[in-house]
């Protein structure tokens, strides 16, 4: 039994806690139960109460003296980030391909001449598992300190059964080792592998085959993403391998008219899936079919910013009724960041959502698109005791103060990793 933790005197405690189950959309993403002067108990790495200080003060009178005490000495208090969509998991990096954009060369110009998702796959093919872990976990003890305690990796820069297997099994072995928690996506079909081009339907095959039945019986994935795009794969071969993946109970979701509409939005909706990503160039129709079914869209306006194009409409989706969550996206090509309270800023900034909408996307909702919402992403009995003090006492100049990491202190399952 580890001594109970109190962590008390938050400015403002924000718990985004709510009778609501499931993904917020319209104004329960502005409502984020805010505690003023608020304390949290912590036993066993679980929240145990969370209240005014006073509240706090008076219910463990009996057992203040046993507890271990963090003041937050009036500063913002919110539960730890949650960053539903990374590719975290690669080897090398492409600086070079960074500066040929700025010269003018287009991503998917970069991509189709064997660099981009290609070269990234070269690079992971040929590290070792010892480095990718050694590489990855670099990255993960970033995201700690920016204040994210829940992520989710993608596999995809193998494309053969080897390399993703490799990518999957790296991600098993942070998950057990790391502090931080990692919910694994198999990737698959990530890009075209140069030895299928022209044949993509025997790679949709042979995905589908041998690759999905492996990752399923090692358990190695929770979820099935696939990129719908222009010269990637169809909305039909996507359905295809999302249609497949539930049949061994992966949960789908998909890489969506970022590049190109292409009616990414609309087959989230028809496949049911948890989550549609991008959407830069999602259709008015694609949103309204998104809202009905309550697919969560999850923005990615670091990537948006990285490639010099127009946000999402994220502000759009919120009034259409679409339940948002925003993501860093961290991968080698398209944004290559850590930082969810750089994606909050810019998530206000560029898709004009409020400093409220912003967390409760980064919190609640990013926990709800990877199925961790009854563990991670608000403050409530019972859940992980993932938090965040913040160098700021009121949860809007997070959003304000941009381009500055504001942590002070992260607790993941209530043990201090960032101090
Ligand atoms: O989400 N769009 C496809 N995949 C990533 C980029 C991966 C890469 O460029 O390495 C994305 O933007
Ligand atoms: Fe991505």
């Amino acid at each position: 039994m580890t001594k109970p933790l109190w962590i008390k005197n938050a400015s403002q405690l924000v718990t985004l806690a709510s009778e609501q189950q499931g993904p917020r959309s319209k104004e329960a993403m502005s409502n984020l139960g805010i505690i003023e002067n608020g304390s949290i108990w912590i036993e066993n790495g679980l929240i145990e109460a969370v209240a005014t200080t006073e509240e706090i003060k008076q219910r463990y009178e009996n057992r203040l003296h046993e507890a271990e005490i963090f003041d937050a000495n009036h500063l913002l208090v919110t539960p730890g980030l949650v960053d539903p969509h990374t590719h975290v998991v690669y080897g090398g990096s492409r600086e070079r391909e960074f500066e040929m954009r700025l010269e003018g060369a287009t991503y998917m110009e970069i991509m189709n001449a064997g660099g981009g998702i290609h070269a990234t796959a070269r690079m992971t093919r040929e590290a070792s598992e010892m480095e990718l872990f050694e590489q990855t976990s670099r990255r993960l003890n970033s995201f700690l300190q920016h204040g994210v305690t829940t992520i989710e990796g993608k596999s995809g820069y193998g494309m053969d059964l080897e390399t993703e297997l490799k990518q999957l099994r790296v991600m098993k072995k942070l998950q057990k080792e790391h502090q931080i928690d990692l919910v694994p996506t198999f990737m698959g079909a990530h890009a075209v592998p140069p030895e299928y081009r022209g044949k993509e339907e025997q790679f949709v095959d042979l995905l589908i085959e041998e690759m999905l039945p492996i990752i399923a019986k090692e358990k190695l994935a929770e979820f099935n993403d696939v990129f719908c795009e222009k010269g990637v794969y169809t909305p039909e071969q996507s359905e295809r391998i999302l249609e497949a993946g539930k049949k061994y109970g992966l949960i789908p979701k998909i890489h969506a008219d970022e590049i190109e509409p292409y009616r990414g939005a609309e087959l989230a909706a028809k496949v049911g899936a948890i989550s549609a990503e991008h959407l830069l160039k999602a259709s008015d129709h694609g949103i309204e079919m998104m809202a009905k079914a309550g697919v969560i869209a999850c923005l990615l306006p670091a990537t948006a910013l990285y490639l010099r194009e127009e946000a999402a409409k994220g502000r759009k989706m919120i009034d259409a009724g679409v339940p948002v969550a925003i993501s860093t996206d961290c991968n080698p090509g398209s944004s290559p960041t850590t930082s969810m309270p750089l994606v909050m800023n810019l998530a206000c900034i560029t898709m004009r959502l409020t400093p409220a909408e912003a967390l409760t996307a980064a919190t609640y909702n990013a926990a709800c698109a990877i199925n961790r919402q009854d563990v991670a992403g608000s403050l409530e009995k019972g859940k992980q005791a993932d938090i965040v003090v913040w160098n700021v006492k009121d949860y809007r100049e997070l959003q304000y103060l941009f381009g500055v990491n504001h942590v002070k202190s992260v607790w993941k399952k209530g043990v201090k990793v960032v101090s």
